[in-house]
């Protein structure tokens, strides 16, 4: 039987899905969703939902201790391009929530954390192609700060006070459940909404844009799966690389024409540009493959079909 499993941002894009399929395996009770906000029927009538805010500490120590919370999954954060205009609130959220959590295991109040960070603590100067797992890493926007440091915290809790932190750099992920959250590749979601309601998008990044991307099952599959590997497997406790897919607009573009074959792109390019271009096109993930197994299973086509084939339902 598994122990309870606190999930902190539940309602979001990730932590919706994520909640719904940790309910599904180890059941609806032992599966607490909480966020600053309600989420949607699905998750709100499935199972336990507390209002909790990540940035108070005293809250989630009352959640995890009426519980008995064993594991926490830290999915709040405030993303990529809404951090660049709200620099000193993202960084408040983002550390100070990761902080509370690594504490409550510190003091062996919980015994294993899920921290995820992101492709964004690569920077200008970090290979843009099959970026290696160890590599320079100088990020310029709030958000690739936030999560670098948060990766350096989570590998010095671990070796200097033995918690069980877990953490993967996601690439830009597409969903068809819950809409994205304010992010550089939220262009990659977006897009099939519009497809399918006009026929057309503009696009806010720019053609050739390469970003790494994975589809959300893929995505879930991995956090659970390094979740539940044996502790001795997890060699990297910064954070591991983590890849399925990488694509440019124009391509995205062309896998969803093999359905909609009018469907037109354009491009009026904004902030999120720079984001962009200071992030990786591809990623090296052999770290887990190795250690862990991580493999993906949907490629671009596959992830088109799923998206349409869903979103008309
Ligand atoms: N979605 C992606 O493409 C992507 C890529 C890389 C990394 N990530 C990371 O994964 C995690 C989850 O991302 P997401 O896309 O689900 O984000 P999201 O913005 O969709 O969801 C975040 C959730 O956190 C909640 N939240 C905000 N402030 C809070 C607070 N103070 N207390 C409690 N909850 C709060 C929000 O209400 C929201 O439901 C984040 O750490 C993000 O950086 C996401």
């Amino acid at each position: 039987m598994h122990r309870p499993i606190l999930i902190i941002g539940a309602c979001g894009q990730i932590g919706t899905e994520l909640t719904m399929e940790l309910r599904e395996r180890y059941g609806n009770e032992k599966v607490i969703a909480s966020d600053i906000r309600e989420g949607g029927d699905t998750l709100m009538g499935s199972g336990p939902f507390e209002l909790l805010d990540a940035t108070n500490y005293a809250a989630i120590e009352d959640v995890v201790m009426h519980y008995e919370i064993d594991e926490i999954y830290l999915m709040a954060a405030m993303l990529s391009a809404t951090a660049e205009k709200f620099p000193m609130r993202a960084w408040n959220l983002n550390m100070n929530s990761l902080f509370n959590v690594l504490n409550l295991a510190k003091e062996s109040k919980i015994s294993k954390i899920f921290w995820p960070s992101s492709i964004a603590v690569f920077g200008p100067n970090t290979p843009k192609e099959n970026t290696p797992q160890n590599t320079i890493m100088e990020p310029s926007t709030v958000y690739g700060i936030s999560k670098q440091s948060g990766e350096r915290w989570c590998e010095y809790y671990f070796k200097k006070y033995g918690v069980d932190v877990r953490s993967v750099r996601y690439p830009g992920l597409i969903s068809w459940k819950t809409m994205p959250g304010g992010g550089t590749t939220d262009y990659a979601v977006e897009i099939y909404h519009e497809a399918l309601q006009k026929g057309q998008y503009e696009c806010f990044l720019d053609k050739g844009t390469k970003l790494p991307m994975m589809y959300m099952d893929d995505a879930i599959r991995a956090t659970i799966d390094l979740m539940e590997s044996p502790s001795e497997k997890i060699k990297v406790r910064s954070s591991y690389n983590l890849a399925s897919m990488s694509f440019t607009p124009e391509e995205i573009a062309e896998s969803i024409q093999k359905h909609i074959p009018d469907f037109t792109i354009s491009y009026a390019p904004d902030f999120r540009q720079q984001i962009a271009d200071s992030w990786p096109s591809s990623i090296d993930d052999s770290a887990a493959k190795e250690q862990w197994r991580w493999e993906p299973k949907f490629n671009l086509d596959q992830t088109t079909l799923e998206m349409l084939n869903n979103l008309k339902k």
